[in-house]
This record gives structure tokens, C-alpha cells and sequence, in this order.
């Protein structure tokens, strides 16, 4: 494996999935470098991997010191330079092509010729990023799942020109913090947002007829087996990510009738009512943000 302990990660974008790959990373015991655009959206990281580190000490997985450790090893920044000495950096960002492939272009410019560049995509193809990324042979999709720190599946995504030591290195780092590497194909939502898509649509199309939310959830959950109804789901993905990613999808798939995007979930989106990380999305979370689910 390229990448030991002593590998520092940087990772891109301090948001619902940043701050979480960043509290892993540093839970598996590399320094890590979260860098985001926004100070506020930095500070939110900080307060979700304290209230994270804060949750585990409680539960008795960690004790003080060993949460102090874990914070201690994550910094933060607005410069995406000072990703310069990472062997890994990880893209989190907003899920819009032209920025990725930005943010690419300007990490390539900083880290070494060796270290790895990964992108956190949902939903847009792996092949088209890395035909704009530079030295694409070390580029892959590494895809985390929400909430990170609970979700052990990883798919990871190589395009056509990713050398295969690269996915190697990136499987193996994947087992060392625990997860569940899988190798997936660079198909529109890859293999869990495309078979989950309609999961979503039909929760969305069911409270679009009027049907109370809860009610749909609670069949999902208690019925149907599932850990979250498809709008509580949503609430915690976020309807900014999860409408884009829908349509991407849809689009992906030449717009196939079982993946169009609902009516009910577009308004959200346009309300910005986006879930629990503005307060409101199809449920109410008050003006106290709410800890992260684990
Ligand atoms: P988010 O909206 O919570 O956070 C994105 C962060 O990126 C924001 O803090 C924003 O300020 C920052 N940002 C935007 N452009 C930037 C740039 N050029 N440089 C540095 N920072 C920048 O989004 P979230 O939910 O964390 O999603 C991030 C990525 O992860 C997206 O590609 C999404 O599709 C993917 N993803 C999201 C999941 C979810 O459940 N929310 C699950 C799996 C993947």
C-alpha cells in the first residue's frame, strides 16, 4: 500500500461529506488538511467533527484524549496550496463538472506527481472528469456514502486511463479505515444512487399525491426494512445534492421514466429548503442545526 499512516489527506470541501471522510481519515490516524472556499462552511466542519468526536466519547469509543488527538490532527484552511504535501486528496465539493474539474486544475498545480486525486461524485461520470484532469492516470472516483463515519461502502470508480496500482492503493487504504471497498463501473449514479434513484422518486412522488411524509417513512422503516424512509434520506443528504444528482441521473439515463426527478423535491430545492443543513427540508429541524446521526 503507497499511502501508510503518515499519509496526509487532504480533503476538499468542508461540508456533510468532507467534514466526514476528514474525521475519518484522522480517526485512522493521518493528518488531514480540509480546505473549503467558505470560513463559515469551515467553521460548520469543525462544530459537525466536535459534536461527531463528542457523540464517540459519550458512546465510550473514544475517551478525551483520544477524541483532543483526533481533533488535533485535522486542519483547516481556505488555500487549497496547502493540500502541497498530500499523498491523497479527496474532492468534496459542490456537484457541478466545471467546478471539479477547476479544483483539479489547481490541486495538479500543488501536490506531488505522485500523490492520488479522488473525487466524492454522486453522479457525474468519472471518464468525462478525467479527460480534463491533469495526470489522469492517478485520478479515480472514491465514493463515501452519507453519514461517513457509519457507512462502511465505498465505491470506487477508475476511468479508462487510472493506472490499476492506483486503485489498488486507494482499496486497500479504503480497508485500512474500515470500510467496504467495492470496484464499480462509471455508469450514471454508479451502482447504489442508480438502483436507489427510484427509492427517492417514489417517496417524492407519494408525498407530491399528499400522502403525510412521516406516514411514508415510517412504512419504509418499520415495514419495509429500510434504516431511513427515502425523505428523511433526503433530508440528510440534502435536496441541493440530491435534486442535482437526480437529474444528473436522469439525464444519464436519456431520461428513462423511472428516473425523473419529482415536482415535490424540485421545490424544495428552488425553496432552499435543502434538509437538516439549513434547518427545513421536508421536516422541520428548528433553528438549532441537529447532530449528525451518529
Ligand atoms: P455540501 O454542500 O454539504 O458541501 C460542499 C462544500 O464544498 C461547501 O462547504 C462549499 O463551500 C464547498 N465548495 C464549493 N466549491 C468549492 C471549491 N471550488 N473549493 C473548495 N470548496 C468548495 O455538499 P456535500 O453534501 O458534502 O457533497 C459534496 C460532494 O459529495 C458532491 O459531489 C456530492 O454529490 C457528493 N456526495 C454527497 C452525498 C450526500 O449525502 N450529501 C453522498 C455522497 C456523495
Amino acid at each position: 500500500m503507497r499511502i501508510g499512516t503518515d499519509g496526509i489527506i487532504a480533503v476538499v470541501g468542508a461540508g456533510t461529506m468532507g467534514a466526514g471522510i476528514a474525521l475519518v481519515a484522522a480517526q485512522a490516524g493521518h493528518a488531514v488538511r480540509v480546505i473549503d472556499t467558505q470560513d463559515a462552511a469551515l467553521d460548520r466542519g469543525r462544530q459537525s467533527v466536535a459534536k461527531s468526536l463528542a457523540s464517540l466519547v459519550k458512546r465510550g469509543t473514544v475517551d478525551e484524549a483520544g477524541a483532543a488527538a483526533i481533533a488535533g490532527r485535522i486542519g483547516w484552511s481556505t488555500d487549497v496550496g496547502d493540500a502541497a504535501p498530500a499523498a491523497l486528496a479527496i474532492e468534496a465539493i459542490v456537484e457541478r463538472m466545471d467546478v471539479k474539474i477547476g479544483l483539479f486544475e489547481a490541486l495538479a498545480r500543488h501536490v506531488a506527481p505522485g500523490a492520488i486525486l479522488a473525487s466524492n461524485t454522486s453522479s457525474l461520470s468519472i471518464e468525462a472528469m478525467a479527460a480534463a484532469v491533469p495526470g489522469a492516470e492517478r485520478f479515480a472516483g472514491l465514493h463515501f456514502f452519507n453519514p461517513v463515519p457509519a457507512m462502511k461502502l465505498v465505491e470506487l470508480i477508475p476511468s479508462s486511463r487510472t493506472a490499476p496500482a492506483v486503485i489498488d492503493d486507494l482499496e486497500a487504504l479504503m480497508r485500512a479505515w474500515r470500510k467496504l471497498p467495492v470496484r464499480v463501473r462509471d455508469v450514471p449514479g454508479f451502482i447504489v444512487n442508480r438502483v436507489a434513484r427510484p427509492y427517492y422518486a417514489e417517496g417524492f412522488a407519494a408525498l407530491g399525491e399528499g400522502i403525510d411524509p412521516a406516514t411514508i417513512d415510517q412504512a419504509l422503516e418499520s415495514a419495509g426494512g429500510f434504516r431511513m424512509g427515502p425523505l428523511t434520506l433526503a433530508d440528510l443528504i440534502g435536496h441541493d445534492v440530491n435534486y442535482t444528482v437526480a437529474c444528473q441521473v436522469f439525464d444519464g439515463y436519456a431520461g428513462k421514466t423511472r428516473f425523473r426527478p419529482q415536482p415535490s423535491q424540485q421545490a424544495l430545492h428552488d425553496a432552499g429548503q435543502l434538509g437538516r443543513k439549513t434547518g427545513r427540508g421536508v421536516y422541520d429541524y428548528g433553528a438549532e442545526l441537529p447532530a449528525p446521526p451518529f
